[in-house]
């Protein structure tokens, strides 16, 4: 199914504003993925995504007709920062992997990546009606795992010493939230997401 079907063309936060990605944006992914302190964090391999990598990358996961992936603008200026997605996305049983890189780091913990997350959660519980969204994060990576916390994502277990890093063996944590717990937040005031408005980008979102 074409991505168009299950993203708006915007999502508008407080602080950012989640918008499909446009070919534009591939320098922006050139120089995200090629460096060394996001790769760190956040891929498997010690080493950044090859130049031809991450164009494959891009053109697959961010622009593809399937892709599941929305831009990270700050509100306001409008500065392109990061990428948020799904992936893995399986109707038979409502899940998806989730997935987050805020590339430009002068950015980072700023609230920008718990805004996204959360916007992403309230439109794939809300909007799409899935019923579980789970990712896996490294057991270094704090900052993250705090942001993920914050929205609701709860520690369902560990894949022990999975990860080699900096001379040391990591866990690789997996965490998960269901739309009954993401409900029952909303329902007790937990502020999640401001969505201000949501520009429909397509009759298939409408009509949810
Ligand atoms: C992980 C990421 C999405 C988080 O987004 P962010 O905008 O930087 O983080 P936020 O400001 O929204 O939230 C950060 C949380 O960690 C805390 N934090 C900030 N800096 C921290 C640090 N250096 N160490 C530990 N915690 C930190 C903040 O206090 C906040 O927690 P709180 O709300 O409980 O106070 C973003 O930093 C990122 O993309 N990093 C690079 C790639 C990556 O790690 N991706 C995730 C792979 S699983």
């Amino acid at each position: 199914m074409a991505a168009g079907t299950w993203f708006p063309d915007q999502i508008e936060g407080e602080t950012v504003v989640l918008r499909r990605h446009v070919s534009g944006n591939l320098a922006a992914f050139r120089r995200w993925y090629a460096d060394p302190e996001v790769a760190r964090l956040a891929r498997y391999q010690d080493a950044p995504m090859r130049l031809d990598e991450i164009d494959r990358f891009f053109q697959v996961r961010a622009i593809g007709p399937d892709s599941l992936a929305m831009a990270i603008h700050v509100a306001g200026s409008d500065r392109l920062i990061g990428s948020c997605a799904f992936s893995q996305l399986d109707g038979d049983n409502g899940s998806a992997m989730y997935h987050i890189t805020i590339g430009e780091k002068d950015t980072w913990g700023h609230g920008y990546g718990t805004e996204a997350t959360a916007l992403m959660l309230d439109h794939a519980f809300r909007a799409l009606g899935l019923h579980r969204i789970a990712l896996t994060v490294f057991e270094f990576n704090e900052r993250a795992i705090r942001a993920y916390r914050r929205c609701g994502f709860t520690v369902e277990g560990r894949a022990r010493e999975a990860i080699w890093r900096d001379g040391h063996w990591w866990d690789e944590i997996q965490m998960s939230i269901l739309g009954s717990e993401w409900r029952a937040r909303q329902d007790a005031g937990v502020r999640s997401a401001s969505r201000r408005s949501v520009r429909q980008g397509n009759p298939a979102v409408r009509a949810h």
